[in-house]
C-alpha cells in the first residue's frame, strides 16, 4: 500500500510545528500521568479540556438536569472520598451555555433514609408543593434512597424516593419531612425517578425503574403519588436491570405530528458489553405508554455513554441530553487519579420519519460550535482506491475532525508516535462501522475494556452525501455520523496524543471528500 502525504495536509503539518513545543510539553507530562503530584488546573493526563468532569474524585450518572432563571444545572451521582465509586451524593455545577461550567459545593448529602441515588429536578412553577411561593418557585429534586444497612441484612424493600427543595436557584438544599414520598413494596431494583410536568394533563408524571420494567406515576403536588401504569416487561433488551428512564414528545421533523421518546438505560446487556442506552419511540395518554416496537433500538452504539437524560424545561423547546461517559463494566478501573469519568458533550435530540421509520438523531447542541474557530475554511480531497492520506493533527487530542463524503467504504485511523492507533472502519455498503481500540493506549487495567471490535450497524444510511463529525478530546472520541443518526462514543486513553489521522478508502472505488476541516477545540476550564 502507498502512503502518500497530500501537499495540502504538509503545509497544515508545518503550521502544527508552532503548535509542536506545547504538544510536547503536554505529551511529555501525559507519559508521566501516573506520577504526578501536583499538575496546573485541570491538565493532568487523560483530562477532559472540553467535556464536563468533576475538579475531583468519582462521578457517574447526571442527576436534576433542569433550566430555571437563565441557569442549566447539572446534578450528577458523587463520591466525594474516593475515586471508586462510594456512598454516594448529588455534586452540583452549572452552566448558563451548557459549554462552560462553574463547580458548585455538593447538593445533597446522604441521611437517615440512605445514599442519594439518581433522580431528576423540576421547576415547581405553581408551587404545588408549598415548598415556596408563586413569586419565589421552589426547584425541586426528585431522587431515590438506598439504604445500605437494608441491603446488608438481605431485605428487598431498600430504595425509595425522595424529595428536597431549593428556593435559592440550587445553591441550598432543604429534604422534605415526610420522606420518602414513595415507599417501596418489595422490587430489589426500585429508583431513578425522572419527573416532568406533563401539560396535556396538568399532571406530576414520574418514570421509575423497577428491574425489568418502568412505572408511571402521577401527583398533583410531587408529595402524594399514585402508580397508573407500567411499560416494557416484554418489551426491548432484557439483558440486565433497566435503570434512569426519560420520556418527552418530540415533534417528527418537517410535520406537525409528535411522538414520545423513551429513553431507557440498561446494565448489563448493551449490545457492545455491559452499559448502553435503548429507547422506544410511541405514544404517551397521559397514563400509559404504547409502542409498536419491539426490539431495542440503540441510542449510542458506543460502549461509553451510559444513564443520560435530559433536561427539563429547557428553552426553545430543545430537548438537551446528556450522558455519562463510561460503562460499569470498567468505570472504577480507567488509568485516572484524582477524577474519574467524564459527561458527554451535550447533545440535541431530534425524530425524523425515514421512509415510515422513527429514527432518534443525537448531535452535539449548537454552542459547542463556539470552541472552534468559525472561518476555517473546508478543504476538498480525492482519494484513489488503495491510496492511505495522512493528515496531521496540529492540536492533538483536543480535536474536531469534520468532512462530508458519499457512502463512506472507507477507514479512519489516529496515530500517536507511539505507534498506538484508534482504528474506525465505515463500511456504507456493508450497513456497519466498526471501532477498534485494543491498540488505542492504555488498555489492560481492565480486561473488559477490549472485548472485540465494538460494530455499529447503520442499516439506513442516505444514499446522498452526508457529514461525518468526529470530537477527540484527551480520553475521548466521540463520532457522528450523518449528523447524530449512527452515533458512537468511546474513553480512550492514549500515552500520548494522537498526530496523525490517516484515511484510506476500501473497496475499489474513489473517494472524494469535501468541506474538511480538522479544528482544534479551545479548552473550556479557566
Ligand atoms: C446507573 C445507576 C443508577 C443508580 C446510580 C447509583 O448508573 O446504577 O441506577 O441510581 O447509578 O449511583
Amino acid at each position: 500500500m502507498k502512503t502518500r502525504l497530500r501537499p495540502l495536509w504538509l503545509l497544515l503539518c508545518l503550521g502544527a510545528l508552532v503548535l509542536s513545543c506545547k504538544e510536547t510539553a503536554k505529551n511529555t507530562e501525559k507519559a508521566q500521568g501516573a506520577n504526578e503530584q501536583e499538575t496546573a488546573y485541570y491538565t493532568e493526563a487523560f483530562r477532559p479540556q472540553f467535556h464536563f468532569s468533576p475538579e475531583e474524585k468519582w462521578m457517574n450518572d447526571p442527576n436534576g438536569l433542569v433550566y430555571h432563571k437563565g441557569i442549566y444545572h447539572l446534578f450528577y451521582q458523587y463520591y466525594p472520598e474516593d475515586i471508586v465509586w462510594g456512598p454516594m451524593h448529588w455534586g452540583h455545577a452549572t452552566s448558563t451555555d451548557l459549554v462552560h461550567w462553574q463547580h458548585k459545593p455538593i447538593a445533597l448529602y446522604p441521611d437517615e433514609h440512605g445514599l442519594i441515588f439518581s433522580g431528576s429536578a423540576v421547576v415547581d412553577v405553581n408551587n404545588t408543593s408549598g415548598f415556596g411561593s408563586l413569586e419565589n418557585p421552589p426547584l425541586v429534586a426528585i431522587f431515590t434512597y438506598h439504604d445500605m444497612k437494608g441491603e446488608q441484612e438481605g431485605k428487598n424493600d431498600y430504595q425509595t424516593q425522595g424529595i428536597a427543595y431549593s428556593l435559592d436557584n440550587g445553591e441550598t438544599w432543604t429534604k422534605h419531612v415526610g420522606n420518602p414520598v414513595i415507599k417501596n413494596n418489595g422490587y430489589k431494583d426500585f429508583r431513578d425517578p425522572k419527573v416532568f410536568w406533563n401539560e396535556n394533563t396538568n399532571k406530576w408524571t414520574m418514570l421509575l425503574v423497577a428491574g425489568d420494567h418502568m412505572q408511571v406515576w402521577l401527583s398533583d403536588n410531587l408529595k402524594v403519588w399514585e402508580q397508573v401504569s407500567e411499560f416494557g416487561r416484554d418489551k426491548g433488551a432484557h439483558g440486565g436491570v433497566w435503570e434512569c428512564p426519560d420520556m418527552f414528545k418530540l415533534k417528527v421533523d418537517g410535520t406537525a405530528m409528535e411522538k414520545w421518546v423513551l429513553l431507557i438505560s440498561i446494565n448489563p446487556g448493551a449490545p457492545n458489553g455491559g452499559s448502553g442506552t435503548q429507547y422506544f419511540i410511541g405514544d404517551f395518554d397521559g397514563t400509559t405508554f404504547t409502542t409498536e416496537q419491539d426490539g431495542a433500538k440503540w441510542f449510542d452504539l458506543g460502549r461509553d455513554n451510559y444513564a443520560g437524560v435530559t433536561y427539563n424545561d429547557a428553552p426553545n423547546g430543545e430537548r438537551i441530553f446528556i450522558g455519562w461517559m463510561s460503562n460499569w463494566d470498567y468505570a472504577r478501573d480507567t488509568p485516572t487519579e484524582k477524577w474519574r469519568s467524564a459527561m458527554t458533550l451535550p447533545r440535541t435530540l431530534r425524530l425524523e420519519n425515514m421512509n415510515g421509520r422513527y429514527e432518534l438523531f443525537n448531535y452535539p447542541i449548537s454552542q459547542v460550535d463556539m470552541l472552534m474557530d468559525g472561518s476555517t475554511t473546508g478543504r476538498s480531497m480525492e482519494m484513489a482506491a488503495g491510496d492511505t492520506t495522512q493528515l496531521a493533527l496540529p492540536s492533538g487530542n483536543q480535536t474536531e475532525i469534520k468532512f462530508t463524503v458519499t457512502r463512506p467504504n472507507m477507514q479512519l485511523i489516529l496515530r500517536n508516535e507511539k505507534g498506538e492507533a484508534l482504528n474506525l472502519s465505515l463500511d456504507a455498503d456493508g450497513e456497519m462501522a466498526r471501532l477498534d481500540r485494543s491498540q488505542s493506549g492504555l488498555v489492560d487495567f481492565s480486561e473488559r475494556f477490549v472485548n472485540g471490535v465494538q460494530e455499529m450497524p447503520m442499516p439506513h444510511l442516505p444514499e446522498g452525501p452526508i457529514e461525518v463529525r468526529m470530537f477527540l478530546d484527551n480520553s475521548s472520541l466521540e463520532v457522528f455520523v450523518n449528523k447524530g443518526q449512527y452515533v458512537m462514543t468511546n474513553q480512550i486513553f492514549p500515552t500520548q496524543d494522537y498526530t496523525v489521522l490517516e484515511m484510506v478508502p476500501k473497496g475499489t472505488a474513489p473517494l472524494a471528500i469535501t468541506e474538511m476541516t480538522v479544528r482544534p477545540v479551545a479548552r473550556i476550564w479557566d
